[in-house]
């Protein structure tokens, strides 16, 4: 017995009708039925070319237009990408999953989308398939008018590295290289530029995520928001004309995936385009198209138009002052260092050694941060309405 049963499709049934042989035999396909089916493709095939040839000269061209409209082309040029009718089922064993059931979306030069969704909803999906990591089972994706759900392997490669930038969430580093060797990666196959071109544009780059100064620093040298920062810069490496990011800042704190997220907003103005896949609502506060994904279909675009400037310069200014906090707490350490040996300070004396932009931005009370620093450290000392005792 064999393991699956084979189901008789509408050509089949069309096979036994027009025979009178049965087209599953013994479980399985039978060869006349094969042979069959290859006679027709070629019988349609032939027929096609004699209708063009009866055609005028004129009506002949304008069907080979539309065939190659039809293929490769996408008919408006207004959009950088245009996804139709995308789906994608991926086949465990005998069972299918259907990944992607039928998305349709327009990607504009200068777009920050997000699509947010649950677990298993299909996001990562639907961002392979956009970045040609992989094919679709059906549906068409133009990229600048050009199908690419149909390209072969080294096709998909060559569009992958001239167009597309990828960053993930956990960063994906490698472990041995250096910040800029991550970040020349993608420059290594293209012959665009020479070894000294290479290395001005990976440190520019670096230059543009703030991260010059750690260029010889190998990924387990850097926090997460540092290691994020040079996958970024590795993405933009070859200029591409969509940046693609899964969960970009899944694996890091708030306050770090705020940065990221205002480093990805500022080269966004700058005119890179992405898409980002999200669990996150944060990333959909600087996003301009957001929308939601659930059992492998697209719902509705929530909001167009991004952060208001009121909740932006909120954000940054909650961001401002948890840095200040941090600067603000290794002033206090140095100030007690340069004071070792004093069993009492006065607080306000602390205070006066911190410059008053840090003081009079700070999340929270002078004194809080104090006692915070003392417990973190464990300093033996204690404070006494304004006074810091030490032991
Ligand atoms: N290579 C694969 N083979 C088989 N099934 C897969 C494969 N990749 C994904 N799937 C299935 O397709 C569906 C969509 O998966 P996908 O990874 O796109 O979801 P997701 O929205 O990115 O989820 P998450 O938020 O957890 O990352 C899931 O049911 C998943 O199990
Ligand atoms: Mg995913």
């Amino acid at each position: 017995m064999p393991d699956t049963q084979i189901i008789k499709t509408p050509e089949m049934e069309r096979y036994e009708e027009e025979t009178g042989n049965l087209a599953i035999w013994k479980g399985k396909v039978s060869n006349n039925f094969k042979n069959w089916q290859e006679k027709k493709k070629k019988e349609e095939i032939k027929k096609k070319k004699s209708e063009i040839l009866s055609l005028s000269r004129e009506e002949r061209d304008r069907v080979k237009l539309e065939d190659r409209h039809q293929k490769d082309v996408d008919k408006d040029y207004k959009h950088l990408i245009v996804v139709e009718n995308l789906h994608k089922t991926y086949l465990l064993g005998t069972t299918a999953v259907a990944a992607l059931r039928g998305v349709d979306l327009t990607i504009d030069k200068g777009d920050f989308i997000d699509i947010m969704g649950p677990s298993g909803s299909g996001k990562t999906t639907l961002l392979n398939l956009i970045g040609g990591l992989d094919t679709p089972t059906r549906g068409k994706i133009f990229l600048e008018g050009k199908n690419i759900a149909t390209l072969k392997d080294n096709d998909l490669a060559d569009i992958r590295r001239e167009n597309i930038g990828f960053v993930f969430q956990f960063y994906n580093l490698l472990p041995q290289m250096t910040a800029l060797e991550n970040v020349l990666v993608p420059l290594h196959f293209s012959g665009k530029l020479s070894r000294r071109g290479k290395r001005k544009r990976g440190l520019d780059l670096l230059r543009l995520v703030e991260l010059e100064d750690r260029s010889h620093h190998t990924p387990s040298e850097l926090s997460g928001g540092e290691q994020q920062r040079v996958a970024i810069a590795r993405a933009f490496a070859n200029d591409p004309s969509l940046c693609v990011l899964d969960e970009p800042t899944g694996d890091l704190d708030s306050k770090t995936g705020v940065m990221i997220l205002n480093l990805l907003r500022d080269l966004n103005r700058r005119g890179a385009t992405f898409i980002a896949v999200s669990h996150d609502a944060t990333v959909s506060e600087f996003a301009n198209r957001v929308f939601h994904m659930r059992d492998g279909k697209l719902t509705t675009e929530g909001k167009i138009g991004g952060l208001k400037e009121t909740q932006q310069m909120e954000l940054n200014r909650k961001l401002e002052a948890e840095m200040n906090k941090e600067k603000c707490k290794s002033m206090i350490f140095r100030y007690l260092f340069s004071n070792q040996g004093k069993t009492s300070i006065n607080v306000g004396d602390i205070k006066n050694s911190i410059p008053n932009p840090i003081l009079l931005n700070l999340p929270e009370h002078f004194n809080d941060i104090l006692h915070e620093l003392i417990k973190e450290n464990n300093l033996n000392g204690n404070l006494d309405g304004n006074v810091l005792n030490l032991y």
